[in-house]
């Protein structure tokens, strides 16, 4: 039985549920591409969470492995990540409690007959019968795995899945001999290891929370306990992983708003208790945290996600078989989460052509037979990204700045727990430095740009804030506050709009002692906010008593007074308002299409053209490039 150690190299690509299939449940070109493109650098990769039952979906396009009629798509998959010589791992999960409720047909059991307290549906509590049937799930699917070719199963054990739900003390009440003592709580997941090694000739790997992460749920102790247990039984290697999907999702989904380095610190535990492979995981996306894993903390396996969906060449970079500089994951989960959440699929916000069927897998930096003379004004993210892609492909390439590069994105990496954004302006900046580009640090004015010195004229000159017409309101920062020479501390700060900057905005001031007060027109606050940041971020504005205001309006400011109104007509007001925020969006500034139009060939792109998130432009950027 072949294991690990006959892997190309220590890189694994995690499971990372990417929502390409069509519905039914079958491996698609999508699929192929999005793999094909990051295979050949890694050891083995792991496709994302294949479905044991219809009605187990966590999301109604995953993968399946519930029926025969799926081998044929899955052996493709195998057969593509073969020919670069990278082994294929089958993730088999059973969702338990965590089956998305909102997928018709979905069936819900597990450990208990609670539903877990953030949402979703209520299980059955599973009888003997129910515990017979998923072993029999798990050695079918197992099955059809090794038919399909892949090399090695993983179960998984952790994220707060069904048999996470039968290891929790937090999860599993039950009084029969699957539930109180560890001895128990074990039986029923051994019991399914037990089957799969039994039925099939692959070796297995076993994914496992080193903790769940909350004071009451499985604990390193017993996990130290459990995969001594798995050792015994063969498992060919651990996977170590943290949180549950139930309770701790920012754990499980490795945010950058929890300590980086948790999963690596419980895998090394692990590790110095059992004598097989042990594979690390978790926000792995800087070459400083490869040689820090295999030097420091011992790592035999390292399993990469989100870093290899923000740049397929992460690893080959790393190894030394691809030039070039890596595009950084932000661990931000706004593209990849946040996409498939939404039903979009993985994309990525760093990346534009992750989830593009037209992009994925493609050559789309082919150099140009006419090399043309562009100007890109304004360095913000949609310029940068423009200027850095027109190079690649054999344009001549002049970028002005006036300011600093990077734009508005400079006050991204500035709210409590962001700094991770910032590793994307300082890609640019380098990535410009070594691209040849010239960067002329002025405004472009329109002589600049009609003199026939370019051919085409790329206007990226960014948003600004839109200030309210509110009578009195003369002084007030806007996001600027956030910037360390602006920042107060233990005022009485009063913030306009409760949008994705306002509430940032809140949650900085209440870093430095501030009394915050936010007022929201609309009913919602932090609306388009990524879920996991927005759920953290309202938790915190809600702990430390912000006063928030939804469906008011600031009505006016008088000396030290804010009065505000809502929509009934009653009236409100703040005294002593040190300091007044305006948050209350942005809007276009393109001041110099009106100038250049008909004088060159121009295009508008980013928060110029439409405001959006950092995703939009760098998109829109990229989309232009390829096209010119
Ligand atoms: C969009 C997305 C979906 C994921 N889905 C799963 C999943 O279904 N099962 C699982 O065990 N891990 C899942 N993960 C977690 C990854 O396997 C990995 O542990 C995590 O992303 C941390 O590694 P990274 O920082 O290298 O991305 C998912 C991660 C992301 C970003
Ligand atoms: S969307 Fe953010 S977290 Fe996800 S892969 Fe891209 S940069 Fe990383």
């Amino acid at each position: 039985m072949a294991g690990l150690e006959n892997l190309k190299n220590r890189f694994i690509m995690a499971p990372i549920k990417t929502g390409y299939s069509d519905g039914t449940g079958i491996v698609t070109d999508k699929h192929l591409a999005f793999y094909g493109e990051r295979a050949a650098s890694l050891g083995a990769l792991t496709p994302e969470p294949l479905y044991m039952d219809r009605g187990l979906r966590e999301i109604p396009t995953q993968i399946g492995i519930d029926s025969d009629d799926k081998i044929e798509g899955l052996k493709k998959l195998t057969d593509l990540l073969h020919s670069t010589d990278t082994k294929a791992i089958a993730h088999l999960n059973h969702p338990g409690r965590m089956a998305n409720p909102k997928i018709p047909g979905n069936y819900f059991i597990s450990s208990t007959d609670r539903a877990c307290e953030n949402g979703g549906a209520t299980p059955k509590r599973m009888t003997e019968e129910d515990m017979t049937s998923v072993v029999e799930m798990f050695v079918s699917s197992a099955k059809r795995a090794e038919a399909a070719g892949f090399d090695f199963v993983e179960l998984q054990f952790g994220h707060g899945y069904l048999l996470a739900q039968f290891l929790s003390p937090a999860v599993n009440d039950r009084g029969d001999k699957y539930g109180g003592s560890f001895e128990n709580r074990v039986r029923f997941p051994l019991r399914v290891f037990d089957a799969v090694k039994e039925a099939i000739a692959l070796p297995i790997i076993v994914r496992i929370s080193g903790e769940e992460m909350t004071p009451d749920g499985i604990r390193l102790g017993e996990t130290i306990r459990l995969v001594k247990l798995l050792e015994e039984r063969g498992v060919s290697a651990l996977h170590v992983v943290a949180g549950s999907a139930c309770s701790t999702p920012p754990w499980f989904f490795q945010h950058m708003f929890v300590q980086k380095g948790k999963t690596w610190e419980f895998a090394r535990e692990i590790k110095s208790n059992v004598s097989i492979p042990v594979i690390f995981v978790g926000r792995i996306n800087t070459f400083d945290d490869i040689d820090r894993l295999f030097e420091e903390y011992g790592a035999d396996y390292l399993a990469v996600g989100r870093a290899l969906v923000a740049d397929p060449s992460f690893v080959s970079t790393y190894i030394g078989g691809a030039k070039g500089r890596v595009k950084p994951c932000l661990s931000c989960s706004e593209g990849c989460l946040g996409g498939v959440k939404s039903g979009e699929g993985l994309h990525c916000v760093v990346n534009p052509t992750v989830g593009e069927n037209e992009l994925m897998g493609k050559d789309l930096f082919k150099g140009v037979e006419k090399p043309k003379r562009i100007a890109v004004v304004g360095g913000g993210l949609a310029g940068m990204e423009v200027a850095l892609d027109l190079k690649r492909k054999g344009h001549s390439v002049t970028l002005y700045e006036r300011d600093k590069l990077g734009g508005q994105f400079n006050l991204a990496p500035l709210p409590p727990n962001k700094e991770s954004l910032s590793k994307l302006i300082d890609f640019y900046s380098w990535s410009l430095r070594d691209s040849g580009i010239k960067i002329i640090n002025r405004e472009a004015r329109e002589e600049d740009l009609v003199d026939g010195s370019y051919n085409t004229v790329i206007l990226a000159t960014g948003s600004k804030p839109v200030i309210p017409p509110i009578e009195g309101l003369k002084n007030y920062f806007w996001a600027e506050i956030l910037e360390d020479q602006n920042i107060v501390s233990n005022k009485k700060v009063l913030v306009i709009g409760g949008g994705l900057i306002g509430v940032e905005v809140a949650n900085k001031l209440l870093k430095r002692n501030n009394k915050v007060i936010i007022v929201e027109m609309l009913d919602e606050i932090a609306r388009g906010m990524e879920m996991i940041e927005k759920a953290l971020t309202l938790k915190n504005l809600k702990e430390n008593d912000v006063e928030i205001y939804t469906g008011w309006l600031v009505s006016k400011v008088e000396r030290g007074k804010v009065y505000i109104k809502n929509k009934e007509g009653k009236e409100k007001f703040f005294e002593d308002v040190d300091h007044i925020v305006v948050a209350t969006g942005m809007r276009s500034y393109n001041p110099l299409e009106e100038k250049i139009k008909g004088k060159v060939e121009y295009y508008v792109i980013g928060d110029a053209k439409k405001v959006g998130k950092a995703q939009n432009a760098i998109k829109d950027a990229f989309d232009l490039a390829i096209r010119l």
